[in-house]
């Protein structure tokens, strides 16, 4: 009984509370009670009122914003409660945070210091890696290994392809015009033709050949690979940094401190995309501090560390388009971002960035150290660096969906698959056009003999000719799907060599929602019954190149389906 009226004040004691709000709200006029509110300015330096900016209660959904003389006041804060307070404003490095506010106070000042409008070249980066002995190396704070979380950024990121782009095997390999064990290809020969001059021919295949590469064929010069392969190396000579050459931070590849110096993107204000010819770090702008100051551009406008800042860009696909949109000779080689652009995923309420799918949010709830300045926050905020890509199982099984149906028509045996690319924000597969997808559709009978196909499509040659359980699957009932390149001249495809000319002579590649549907027509097993697999593969590279190089990269099965058919 006595329970039932305490619950019942409860309820009574709620109710009154939340009519005090709404009278509140109703009568402007009526002062606010003070008790609940913080407020106070947010100066500049100079003592001149920063108008706009974001006033928060740290790591909380609580904020306000300034007004036109720079005021604010944050209301229906819980009485007596000591609280931190950040500011922030464009432009500014993230302020306040030094000392705990009790609700109630008023005249608060929050200075902000305004970020310097320029870059600095000449900027020695920070290694991501305790070892190179800095105290601002991001393992130090971002990683907390010993307490076996591995969803931190450091971790994750070690083990992203990211922070590996400057020592990838097969990015070097391809450069060079070497096998993984560093033979080397003979250069490129040339043939005089009357019309055009000089014209590259084919290379001899009866002599040993490694492969093609970027040194085979311009010798001289460095090439744009470092530009988006190894950006810390080249961003300040773009057409001019040899990957192979890279020191320091340089090896670290797409390296945190890279990544969050980054200000803004600077994209062709017509089209969307990159400017032509200006891969990489040539359409980022950056915020690189003088001597002994620090800059870190994040997504969040509560880290009053004083070197942080935020930049909504972070939160942008547009932030990953510089290095996930390339053009060679005008052809479009690397379309990514393009692609997504094109794509409903790109609608801006209805879609999905880059970031929703490849840094997905609720692994963690702090992202740094909590003894190094970490608080704990909400985790749907905090986002991995993992950026699973072409080595990952997972996101290649949930990429598209594969469907599968058999039916006996009189003699003939007849099998439908329809693939739609239904949770991918940009064509399967994507950016490298080394990458291809490869359906097989076997059909048995009930000793696991397989029945010749009558009619329907068959992988093509560049699905390797072979032994098929060594993975040469060209002629085998099924399809190829990739975007294919022609090396002019010499019209080898597909071709890998993108930094010659090369032309788009096919690409079936299947674009976001879409879905490609395909039919194979085989003879009915004596006894009717028939056993038929039909597998997705995902394969990083064309299998010939694969061979040439000596990269060992097990295809990835991405959709399967057995049917068990009978007469
Ligand atoms: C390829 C670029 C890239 C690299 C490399 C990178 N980051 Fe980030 N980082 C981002 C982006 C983009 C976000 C914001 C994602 C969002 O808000 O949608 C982010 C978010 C963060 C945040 C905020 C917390 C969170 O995870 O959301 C921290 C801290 C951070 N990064 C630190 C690091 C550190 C430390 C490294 C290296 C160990 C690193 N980053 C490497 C792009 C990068
Ligand atoms: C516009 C930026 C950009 C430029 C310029 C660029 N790349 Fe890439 N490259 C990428 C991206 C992004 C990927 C990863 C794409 C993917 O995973 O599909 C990649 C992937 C590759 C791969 C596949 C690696 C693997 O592990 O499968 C090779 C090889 C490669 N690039 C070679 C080169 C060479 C050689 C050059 C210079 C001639 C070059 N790239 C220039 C952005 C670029
Ligand atoms: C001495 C410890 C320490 C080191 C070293 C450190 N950080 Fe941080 N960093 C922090 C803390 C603490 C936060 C804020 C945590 C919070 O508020 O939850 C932070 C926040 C960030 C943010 C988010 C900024 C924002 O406003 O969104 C980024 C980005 C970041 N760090 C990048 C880096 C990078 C890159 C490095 C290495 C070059 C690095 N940090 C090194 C402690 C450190
Ligand atoms: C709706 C989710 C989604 C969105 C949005 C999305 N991706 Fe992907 N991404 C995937 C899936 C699934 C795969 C694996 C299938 C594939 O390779 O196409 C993938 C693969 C990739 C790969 C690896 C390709 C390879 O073969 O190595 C890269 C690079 C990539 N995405 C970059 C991006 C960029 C850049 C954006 C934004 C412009 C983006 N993605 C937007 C889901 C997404
Ligand atoms: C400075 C250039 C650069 C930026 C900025 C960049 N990337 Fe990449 N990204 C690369 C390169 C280079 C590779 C290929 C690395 C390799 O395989 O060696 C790559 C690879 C990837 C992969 C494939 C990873 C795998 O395991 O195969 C994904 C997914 C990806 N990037 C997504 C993103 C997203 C999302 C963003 C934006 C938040 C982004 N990238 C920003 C250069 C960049």
């Amino acid at each position: 009984m006595k329970y039932t009226w305490v619950m019942f004040a409860c309820i009574l004691l709620v109710s009154s509370c939340q009519s005090i709000k709404t009278t509140q709200k109703a009568n402007l006029t009526e002062p606010a009670q003070p008790e609940f509110l913080i407020s106070g300015i947010v100066l500049d330096v100079t003592n001149t009122p920063i108008a706009g900016a974001v006033v928060r209660i740290r790591a909380t959904e609580k904020f306000t914003m300034t007004d036109k003389d720079g005021e604010f006041t944050l209301t229906d804060l819980q009485p007596g409660k000591p609280v931190f307070l950040t500011a922030w404003a464009e432009g500014y490095f993230i302020g306040g945070g030094d000392e705990k506010i009790v609700v109630g106070s008023t005249g608060i000042e929050i200075i902000l210091e305004k970020i310097k409008d320029s870059d600095n070249p000449a900027y020695q980066w920070v290694s991501a890696f305790a070892e190179a002995g800095s105290d601002l190396n991001c393992e130090n704070c971002h990683a907390e290994v010993d307490k076996q979380i591995l969803s931190m950024p450091f971790t994750e990121w070690s083990n992203d392809a990211h922070s590996a782009s400057a020592q990838n095997i097969r990015f070097l390999t391809m450069y060079l015009g070497q096998d993984i064990q560093g033979n080397q290809s003979p250069q490129r020969e040339y043939a005089i033709n009357r019309d055009y001059g000089r014209i590259p021919i084919l290379p001899d295949l009866t002599k040993p050949y490694f492969g093609p590469g970027y040194k085979l064929d311009f010798p001289e010069t460095a090439g744009n690979c470092s530009a988006c392969h190894v950006p810390v190396a080249a961003i300040n000579a773009p057409y001019d940094t040899d990957p192979t050459t890279a020191t320091g931070v340089g090896v670290e590849g797409v390296a945190c401190d890279f990544c969050h110096k980054v200000w803004d993107i600077r994209l062709d204000p017509m089209t969307g995309l990159p400017q032509h010819n200006m891969p990489g770090v040539l359409s980022f702008e950056f915020r690189r501090p003088d001597k002994n100051r620090q800059f870190f551009a994040g997504p969040f406008d509560d880290v009053p560390l004083g070197d942080d800042t935020y930049t909504p860009i972070q939160q942008q696909s547009q932030f990953c388009a510089p290095c996930h949109f390339g053009s060679f000779w005008n052809t479009q080689i690397y379309n990514s971002y393009g692609e997504w652009l094109e794509s409903s995923y790109s609608d801006p309420v209805t879609g999905k960035t880059c970031q929703d799918c490849h840094m997905p949010v609720g692994e963690n709830d702090h992202f740094a150290g909590l003894d190094k300045g970490g608080v704990i926050r909400d985790p749907r905020k905090i986002f991995s660096h993992l950026m699973p890509g072409a080595s990952n199982i997972d996101l290649l099984q949930n990429a598209v969906t594969m469907t599968a149906s058999a039916k006996i028509e009189t003699d003939k045996l007849i099998v439908d698959v329809q693939i739609t690319n239904d949770k991918t924000g940009h064509h399967v597969p994507t950016d490298s056009p080394l990458r291809q997808m490869i359906l097989l559709v076997n059909v048995a009978d009930e000793n696991g003999q397989p029945i010749n196909m009558l009619d329907g499509e068959t992988v093509p040659e560049w699905g390797g000719v072979g032994d098929p359980n060594l993975g040469y699957y060209a002629s085998l009932p099924g399809k190829g799907f990739a975007k294919i390149l022609s090396e002019l001249w010499t019209e080898l495809e597909p071709t890998g060599s993108y930094w010659n000319p090369t032309r788009v002579v096919g690409d079936n590649r299947i674009a976001a929602n879409e879905s490609n549907r395909s039919m194979y027509i085989f003879s009915v097993p004596l006894d009717g019954k028939a056993r038929i697999k039909v597998s997705l593969l995902f394969r990083r590279a064309f299998k010939e190149l694969a061979d040439q190089k000596g990269w060992v990269v097990p295809d990835i099965l991405m959709e399967q389906q057995i049917l068990n058919i009978e007469r």
